[in-house]
Order: structure tokens, then sequence, then C-alpha cells
């Protein structure tokens, strides 16, 4: 595995790589690896003949500067955990690496990018496509692997790639969770051992919910999870909706779509934690 820091060494690299014809498969992440970025790298290490991560925290996609200052930085440790997966390449650059001059582009992909997450952190998916762009116009992969606990990112970069005509196949891989049910996600090491035992009530109140649809309607069941969560005085739903899997419009009948999934954002004391569940 070879750690490079600069966008010429990896292209240089890589060029020998695609003169052999070989598949080049892409995970960009934050780092602070868990087991759900892992998943990524063992369907990216699988799918493809080379396997690049990225590792950089992405200053443009954060709307708390709190959040950016303290989000975990774990390099080494990052690597050993990739060392043992196949991964061939990890691009570690520094934000002067990627962003030289300020990035000023401003991406409109339309409702994909304007509910729910989009409505709550404002320009944080522009960040995210501002520097998924550049990683992908530095890497050039033939797939790019991202995880379905980030949902609406998904639909983003897809709406991204197609926006730009960059050639690249998006794939989407399960949510890990653990063992109770609860998410994989860095915030989770912030909960207090307290709010870690109370969390897992999200995923379990999302489950549930699916054995009611369809009988009840889609209102309902929106009321089921908001007010079953809320119980909890330690937990506050910022929002739950249930939204057309492709467009991310919120339905008002589980007829409205083919693909149906629950997208919800919860405070746990002052974490803030996403999941979601499909429902068809
Ligand atoms: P990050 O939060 O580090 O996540 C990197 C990838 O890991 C994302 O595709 C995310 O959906 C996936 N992931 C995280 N937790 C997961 C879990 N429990 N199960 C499955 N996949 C999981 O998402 C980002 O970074 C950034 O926005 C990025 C795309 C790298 C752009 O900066």
């Amino acid at each position: 595995m070879k750690i490079v820091n600069s966008i010429k060494e990896l292209k240089q690299n890589l060029a020998l790589e695609k003169q052999e014809n070989k598949l080049i498969g892409f995970v960009p992440t934050m780092g602070a690896l868990h087991e759900g970025h892992l998943s990524l790298v063992k369907h990216c290490v699988k799918e493809n003949d080379v396997c690049v991560v990225s590792i950089f925290v992405n200053p443009t996609q954060f709307n708390d500067k709190h959040d950016l200052e303290t989000y975990p930085r774990t390099l080494e440790k990052d690597c050993a955990l990739l060392e043992p997966t196949g991964c061939k390449y990890v691009f570690a650059p520094t934000a002067e690496e990627m962003y030289p001059e300020p990035d000023t582009r401003t991406f409109d992909f339309g409702t994909v990018s304007q509910v729910m997450e989009g409505a709550k952190r404002p320009g944080h998916f522009n960040g995210v496509a501002q520097i998924v762009s550049k990683l992908f116009y530095a890497v050039e992969p033939d797939n790019a692997y991202f995880g379905e606990k980030d949902f609406q990112q998904i639909a983003v970069i897809r709406a991204m790639v197609k926006q730009l005509n960059i050639p690249v196949k998006i794939n989407a891989c399960p949510i890990v969770r653990e063992a109770d049910g609860l998410a994989l996600s860095s915030r989770n090491t912030r909960l207090t051992p307290e709010l870690r035992q109370k969390a897992p009530l999200i995923a379990r109140t999302l489950k549930e919910s699916t054995t009611f649809a369809p009988d009840k309607n889609v209102r309902e069941v929106i009321d089921y999870v908001v007010n079953t969560i809320n119980k909890d005085s330690d937990m506050e739903v910022e929002y739950y909706e249930i939204v057309d899997g492709n467009t991310l419009e919120s339905i008002n009948d589980w007829s409205d779509a083919d693909y149906i999934v629950g997208c919800i954002t919860v405070y746990c004391g002052e974490v803030r934690l996403i999941d979601n569940i499909r429902y068809k």
C-alpha cells in the first residue's frame, strides 16, 4: 500500500495502472475509519484491480467551524486499518493541495440537494460536490463507492456526475450497523455511555415502522416515528421524511413511488445522528 499526498504523484502512479488496463475503484472518505468505511473498501477491492482510498477532511462541506476543528484526524491508525484490506493507494492530500485557490463553484442539483440535509445544512452538499468532483478529476476512477448511511449524498453525487459528464459508475453500499442496530458513524464516539445506550432507539423505531406500512398511511407512520423517539427526553428528531428514493421528493401515499425510503436526523444529546430505512 502506497500513501501519496499530491495529485501529481497520484496521477503518475495511476497512469501506469491504466496503461495496463487495470480497473480503478475509488472510496472517498474523511478518515476516522470504522467498519462502515471498510465495507466500502471491501466492495471496492473485490470489484476492481486497483483500490484507491482518499482521506481528506474537506473544509468546504462543514457549515460549523467547531465541527471541522474537532473532526477526528487519525491518519496513522486509518492506514493501519487499510493495509490488510488490499487497498493499493491512500490519497491523503493537504487542504492547500486540494484548494490551491478558493473553490468558487456553486452547483444546483435541484430537489436532491435542497431538501432534508440540504435545507438543514446550507452549503454542505455544495462543498461535497466541490471536493468529490476534484477527487474524481484526480483519480479518474471506473467505479466509486458510497455508503447508503448518507442516502441523500449518493443522490447528490449521482446528479453531479450526470451534470458534469464524469464517466464513473456510482456504487451504493448498505449501511453497516452495530449489533444493537445503531448505524456506524465517527460521531458515535462522541456519545456519552448513557446516550450510547439510548441511540439504538432510532434504528429500532425505523425498523418497527416498516411493519406498519402500508396499513397505516404515510402521515401516521411519520408521526409514530417522531413521537416514539421524542418520548425520550434526550432525543429530538430534527426531521423525518418519507421520500421517493430516486427524486427525494416527499410522498403522501405508499403508491406514489416504487422505491421509498425514510430519512431521519436526531439529536441524541448534542450529537447529530442520521439514519434511514427502506420501506419499498
Ligand atoms: P465520511 O463521512 O468519511 O464517509 C465516507 C463514506 O463512508 C461515505 O460514503 C459514507 O456514506 C460511508 N459510511 C459511513 N458510515 C457508514 C456506515 N455505517 N455504513 C456504510 N457506509 C458508511 O461522506 C463523507 O465522508 C464525505 O462527505 C466525502 C464523500 C468523503 C466527501 O468529503
